[in-house]
């Protein structure tokens, strides 16, 4: 597993997150008046994965189940490049409020074997932690994280690399100070959990969300306060011994999610984690519109997907 972490966060790489959902993807391609089918996700993905040179900047592909029934795998690994899978299978409400806890715990060892037979390395699982005046709630921080946790253990026991991705959300009319808050929170229950239930830490990735105010707030914050704020939280309660720390996008704009990822690396200290992207929306925004489902634009997307991998790689590596 330290082989699987060492490839994906080398210097100048991260991860792609292609893994959306059958419903997530819908919802992408229906922004730009196309209609998801398999056949076209299929299309779409395989312009990404087939771009020339993203192995340069890319250690890693998250995929959703669909993509292994269709092979796309293959295309990774006969680059170098390491194979991984979304192992949640979504939300549901939590005792019929509005939190949502992720499920999928139930078929997971069985599906995890059949990835591992795939050659599939490393796994992810999402939850997602609403900010509001009363949200999170106590137990439902309980019940979400010790998911989280047993996930952490079936990975492990399958010698898959888990991506722990608590993601407390944008959406919301938050000061940075209250996404702090929460992050801290919930980074420390979660790592409190982990350590109760003997998880080697090197072992685990943490995938999770910079420090930013909500999306409703009417507040941008600047490069140098997202870093020094998310910098300031993850010292506060992740342990510097795990796998490594990587950044979702989570509704930033790809030039937000670039220059406030640079900054984080410029400024976090010498000897702390590892830390890269693994990013959906900032790396595909650019290149799925620029497509729109036309085959004569595969060769100008793979170039604007190219150029922006390029941008995120050099941020990576706190040298934009
Ligand atoms: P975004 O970068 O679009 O937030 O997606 C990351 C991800 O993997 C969500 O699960």
């Amino acid at each position: 597993m330290q082989e699987t972490i060492n490839k994906l966060l080398q210097f100048g790489k991260g991860i792609l997150a292609a893994d959306e959902s059958t419903h997530t993807i819908e919802k992408r391609f229906a922004s730009l008046g196309l209609i998801s089918t398999p056949e076209l996700n299929k299309k779409y993905r395989e312009m990404l994965f087939t771009t020339e040179g993203i192995e340069n900047y890319l250690g890693g592909v998250i995929l959703y189940d669909e993509s292994t029934k269709q092979n796309l795998h293959n295309i990774l690994q006969e680059k170098g490049i390491i194979a991984g899978i979304k192992v949640d299978e979504g939300l549901e409400s939590f005792n019929g409020t509005e939190e949502q806890l992720t499920k999928g715990l139930d078929t997971l060892d069985m599906r995890l074997k059949e990835y591992f037979d795939l050659g599939l390395k490393f796994t992810k699982w999402r939850g997602v932690f609403k900010i509001t005046d009363i949200f999170p709630s106590p137990s439902f921080l309980e019940e979400n994280l010790n998911r989280m946790v047993e996930y952490v253990k079936i990975s492990i026991q399958n010698n898959m690399v888990p991506i722990v991705e608590p993601e407390i959300l944008l959406d919301g009319n938050h000061t940075t100070t209250r996404c702090a808050e929460i992050s801290v929170v919930v980074w420390q229950m979660l790592f409190d959990k982990l350590k109760e239930a003997n998880i080697d830490l090197k072992n685990i990735i943490l995938k999770t969300n910079m420090v930013l105010p909500g999306k409703d707030s009417g507040v941008k914050a600047a490069p140098l306060e997202v870093a020094e704020a998310t910098l300031r939280s993850l010292e506060k309660s992740v342990p510097i011994g795990i796998g490594g720390v990587v950044f979702l996008s989570g509704g930033q704009t790809p030039d937000e999610a670039t220059n406030n990822l640079n900054e984080i690396v410029k400024r976090r200290k010498d000897a702390s984690w590892t830390i890269s992207f693994s990013y959906s929306r900032a790396l595909q925004e650019e290149v799925m519109a620029t497509w729109a489902g036309k085959g004569e634009n595969i060769i100008s997307a793979q170039k604007v997907f190219l150029d922006r991998l390029e941008r995120v790689s050099k941020a990576r590596n706190g040298q934009l």
